[in-house]
């Protein structure tokens, strides 16, 4: 079959890393029969410095235009440095997010055997440790009005706001999930402080019913923060908004040993989104060093968004060869780090077999 893929490398390690992504896929395509037709598109602060707009009407059409999106990472620290810069990469994520109406993050969390010993955590903690987060990406704190500063400058706030059919929404993804999965769901708040947080378990409540053999329970953030480094085997499908799950996925993907080795995927009202849970790693960039498994991961959840199911499994089986035979980037292992597409030639040819 013929498929339309649009590529968003953006900033920093995301050009390298996209590249090794891609090379995995082609790789499928010659031993599955299909064509993947790349298309790239500029976003972040590469497509500030070319069009003097972070998420181009261009990039827009291109990912309209497309199957599904790969997308790199975005964020430079010229910006990070200069909180008074009026144009900011990471307005480019929001703003593709906002627009193609990705309001669900997935992050699957799975430890690799082979890497149980690059936890920090102790191995009886993580060993068969296996969950994943729903994060909802499209409200709360990130979108909310008013946000700003006073005239005088002297205060700043931002906003967050969620309706009944944004959190509805979010969960019947979660609940369907966890129905899928070991049927448990922890949805995560901080009701005793926030309104919104106490309208999604009002709202969390009321669908309880419709899934009765689900499990559900519920935990204030700053308790499963705590909770999810100690057991981190107790959770099977996490839900949570914007913010707290932005916050608790970088916390988690330190369980598998490595932030290089997250994927993740956004479900779009238009389309979908592939992209690595870590950012640009600007220290990285141009070094030929990143670990570019997080993407070949978001590859592998892209193909099964595309139903090609055993063209996923051949991606994770090459990924999960190469961690095996430490053949893995620095992150992973100082002693015998090979380099960021070498990794990539590596799983792109085991691919092919
Ligand atoms: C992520 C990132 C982004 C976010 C940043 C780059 C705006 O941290 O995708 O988790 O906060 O959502
Ligand atoms: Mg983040």
């Amino acid at each position: 079959m013929n498929f339309k893929i649009a590529t968003l490398p953006g900033d920093g390690i995301g050009p390298e890393i996209v590249e090794q992504a891609v090379k995995a896929m082609d790789a499928i395509g010659k031993k599955f029969n299909h064509s993947f037709e790349f298309t790239h598109a500029l976003v972040g602060a590469a497509a500030i410095d070319a069009t003097g707009d972070p998420y181009p009407e261009a990039t827009h059409k291109i990912c309209l235009d497309a199957d599904a999106v790969l997308f790199g990472a975005i964020g430079d620290p010229k910006y990070d440095n200069d909180p008074k810069a009026k144009v900011r990469p990471e307005q480019g994520l929001l703003g593709m997010r906002k627009k193609l109406g990705l309001y669900a993050n997935i992050r699957p969390v799975a430890t690799f055997p082979s890497l149980i010993d690059k936890s920090p955590l102790k191995n009886d903690r993580v060993e068969g440790a296996d969950f994943v987060v729903v994060r909802e990406l499209t409200g709360g704190i990130y979108f909310g009005q008013p946000r700003g500063r006073s005239e005088d400058l002297k205060t700043a706030f931002d906003t967050s706001v969620y309706t009944v059919d944004e959190i509805e929404r979010i969960l019947k993804l979660a609940f369907e999930y966890a129905e899928k999965r070991n049927k448990r769901l922890t949805i995560v708040d901080k009701a005793n402080v926030l309104g919104t947080s106490r309208l999604w378990r009002e709202v969390a409540q009321g669908m309880e019913k419709d899934y009765k053999h689900i499990e559900v329970d519920y935990m204030f953030v700053d308790n499963a923060a705590m909770q999810l480094i100690q057991w981190p085997k107790k959770f099977d499908v996490l839900v949570t908004e914007n913010m707290f799950g932005d916050i608790l996925s970088d916390e988690a993907s330190v369980i598998t040993g490595s932030l290089g080795l997250l994927p993740s995927a956004s479900i779009g009202l238009e389309t979908s989104v592939f992209e690595p849970i870590h950012g640009s790693y600007p220290q990285a960039a141009g070094k030929n060093i990143a670990n570019p498994i997080a993407t070949i991961l978001s590859a592998a959840m892209l193909l099964e968004s595309l139903n090609l199911l055993e063209e996923a499994a051949a991606v994770r089986d090459a990924v999960n060869a190469s961690l095996e035979e430490n053949f893995v980037t620095e992150d992973i292992s100082k002693e015998s780090a090979k380099s960021t597409s070498e990794v990539g030639d590596w799983i792109a040819s085991k691919i092919s077999g």
